[in-house]
């Protein structure tokens, strides 16, 4: 298991235990801002399954975000697979809970995950923002993403980044 730390996070693969956090989160207005909704409880399950088979295969996948000072999951962060212009796509993507937004966390995580996909990705990623996502737009341009194009991704529309690797 791949374990990242940076000053304030820690970041590891998902495991079964983290189910019920992520499950919860999954169902949370406020945590599902800025994305295609809630989900019901069996679609937070089958989101997590999914969240388990990528970590098993790429080591930045998304993953929990950990509070250090507290060993709390304040969200996630890194890629997830996704089919964009007839292709299979990495996209990266992450989400926090609304008291741990404000402090650069989102960054932190974000950086240390991508210096670890640098290691072994060599590649292009991509990154689909709301174009309304202020805050999201200032984090993708902070991990070095430059805007692309908008494109209409799953019936939304969205501003696409992207970056090369490593
Ligand atoms: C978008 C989101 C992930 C941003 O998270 P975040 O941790 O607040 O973002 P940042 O890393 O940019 O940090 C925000 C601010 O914290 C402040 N900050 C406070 N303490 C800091 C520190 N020690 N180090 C760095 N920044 C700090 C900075 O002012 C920074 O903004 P700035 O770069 O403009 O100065 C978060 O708002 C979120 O989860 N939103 C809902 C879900 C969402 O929109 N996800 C993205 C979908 S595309």
């Amino acid at each position: 298991m791949v374990l990242v730390l940076t000053d304030r996070l820690e970041l590891r693969p998902p495991l079964e235990r983290d189910r019920a956090r992520f499950v919860g989160l999954f169902q949370d207005d406020d945590f599902m801002v800025f994305s295609g909704g809630v989900c019901s409880i069996e679609d937070a399950h089958a989101r997590y399954d999914q969240m388990l088979c990528n970590a098993a295969e790429v080591s930045f996948a998304k993953q929990p975000v950990i509070e250090s000072a507290t060993g709390t999951i304040i969200g996630y962060s890194g890629v997830a697979w996704f089919e964009f212009e007839g292709q299979s796509r990495l996209e990266y993507g992450y989400r926090l809970v609304p008291e741990a937004r404000g402090y650069g966390y989102a960054t932190e995580a974000g950086r240390a995950l991508l210096a670890l996909a640098g290691e072994t990705f060599h590649g292009e990623l991509l990154a689909m923002v709301d174009p309304t996502n202020l805050p999201s737009q200032n984090v993708i341009a902070k991990l070095g993403f430059t805007f692309w194009k908008q494109a209409l991704v799953d019936g939304w529309l969205d501003n696409l980044y992207r970056r090369a690797l490593p």
